[in-house]
């Protein structure tokens, strides 16, 4: 069994969990490379809707190991209360089917202070964040003050580390953002409490992940966000802080290069995109309406309504070179369903010229007029369709012509929420 990236090729929300979960069943182990509790992975099973923004999707599937790795940034809180609710749900969580990386970073109380004060103060110009401390902790990591997992293990030196840090971030928040100063010994007793209750889950997962594979274990590597939020490759300024890309599972998991086999890009057959930032392709009005709400566009960590678009064939592209992406998975075809007339953005017009790659540089894509060709929509429930050849002609003349713009393979069809709406298009790539 091939070890297989599954990212998201969008901005985000492309239902990688419910793929994340279909393909965990044919591999030994899923783990979550980079992102924190921003991420929110909708799964929906046996008629309940789980969440996931720390834990793998893997989780939901017995016998499967769910690792988080060094790239994913943890906020102790949410992630002991994830456990909970998957607990209280009747899904196995334990020291045996969990493991957390001793090298991830440490959301701490200022780093979701400084994320909320500074979107505050930046006004109209605010990113969009999800306000729970995903740039400062990043920051901090690559500042080398960051406090880790491993850290909380360690009262003496996690001590000393956290007064240093502490006294230059609240200098921060005082003079910088006007806010009240951190307590120290508030912080520190809360998070000595936290090291106790993960610790059963520490450990090099570095190392074991490459015991695994030397085991002949298969790995899925679980991207969260999307290749177009990666703060190398997406829209900068309006991206997030971690490596959302393919790039991202060899860095966030300490897993080489050389023992990935296959990149899997997960894409809605529309596009959303939640927070400011450019976006081509988006719809306002009516449409952009019908589309929010046919396809339940609100934010799963938020609730935020997410702006909603066409397909936008020139990001895809993008999106496929940077990462590598060698197959498609398309998610919400069924959403399309209430539409008589169907778009894809097959190039953009920047100052009256076509052009077909995605722009390096926000001012120029934030210029950019999509260029649409229109296709005839199929106003057909696909609830129950189970196979390709069960599609409307016109839904499949969309995911063919999908392909085309795109010059990438679409192995998988999702046509809804549960484990079961989901049409494979190729033999197994597995
Ligand atoms: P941050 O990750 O909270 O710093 O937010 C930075 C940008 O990424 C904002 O535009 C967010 O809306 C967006 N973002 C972060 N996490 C997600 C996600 O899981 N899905 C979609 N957008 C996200």
């Amino acid at each position: 069994m091939p070890n297989i990236v599954v990212v998201g090729a969008q901005w985000g929300d492309e239902g990688k969990g419910r793929i994340v979960d279909l393909i965990a069943e044919k591999v030994d182990v899923v783990v979550r490379y980079q992102g924190g509790s921003n991420a929110g992975h909708t799964i929906v099973t046996n008629g309940q809707t789980i969440i996931l923004h720390h834990i793998p999707s893997g989780i939901l599937r017995e016998g499967k190991l769910s690792v988080i790795g060094n790239g994913v940034v943890i906020d102790p809180q949410i992630f002991l209360e994830e456990i909970e609710r998957l607990r209280a749900a009747g899904y196995k969580v334990d020291e045996e089917n969990l493991k957390l990386s001793d090298r991830a970073h440490v959301v701490m109380p200022y780093h979701k202070q400084v994320d909320i004060a500074r979107e505050e103060k930046m006004g109209r110009n605010r990113i969009g964040t999800t306000g729970r401390g995903i740039g400062p902790v990043y920051e901090d990591k690559v500042a080398r003050r960051g406090i880790k997992v491993g850290d909380l293990l360690h009262p003496e030196s996690f001590s000393a580390r956290l007064r240093a840090v502490l006294e230059e971030r609240n200098l921060y928040l005082t003079r910088v953002l006007q806010k009240e100063p951190l307590e120290f010994e508030k912080i520190f007793e809360e998070y000595i409490r936290y090291g106790e209750q993960i610790k059963g889950f520490v450990t090099d997962t570095s190392k074991l992940l490459n015991d695994l594979i030397d085991k002949r274990k298969s790995i899925l590597f679980e991207g969260a966000q999307g290749a177009l939020l990666d703060v190398d490759f997406g829209t900068y300024p309006y991206v997030t802080s971690s490596s959302a890309g393919s790039g991202g599972a060899c860095t966030g998991t300490g897993v080489g290069p050389t023992k990935i086999d296959m990149v899997l890009g997960v894409a809605k057959a529309y596009t959303t995109r939640v927070g400011e930032g450019p976006f081509p392709s988006e719809i306002s009005g009516e449409i952009g309406e019908k589309l929010r709400e046919s396809g339940g566009e609100y934010g799963s960590t938020t609730g935020r309504p997410r702006r909603c678009g066409w397909f936008d064939a020139v990001s895809l592209r993008y999106s496929a070179r940077v990462n590598g992406i060698t197959a498609i998975a398309l998610t919400k075809l069924d959403v399309l369903s209430k539409f008589n007339k169907i778009k894809i953005c097959t190039a953009y017009k920047y100052r009256g010229e076509i052009i077909k790659d995605f722009p390096s540089h926000i001012e120029i894509l934030k210029n950019c007029l999509p260029v649409y060709e229109e296709i005839d929509g199929w106003e057909k429930d696909l609830s129950d369709v189970k196979d390709i050849k069960d599609l409307p002609y016109q839904a499949r003349a969309y995911i063919d012509r999908i392909q085309e713009a795109t010059g990438v393979p679409i192995w998988i069809v999702s046509l809804g929420a549960s484990r079961e709406k989901v049409i494979f298009l190729k033999d197994n790539l597995l």
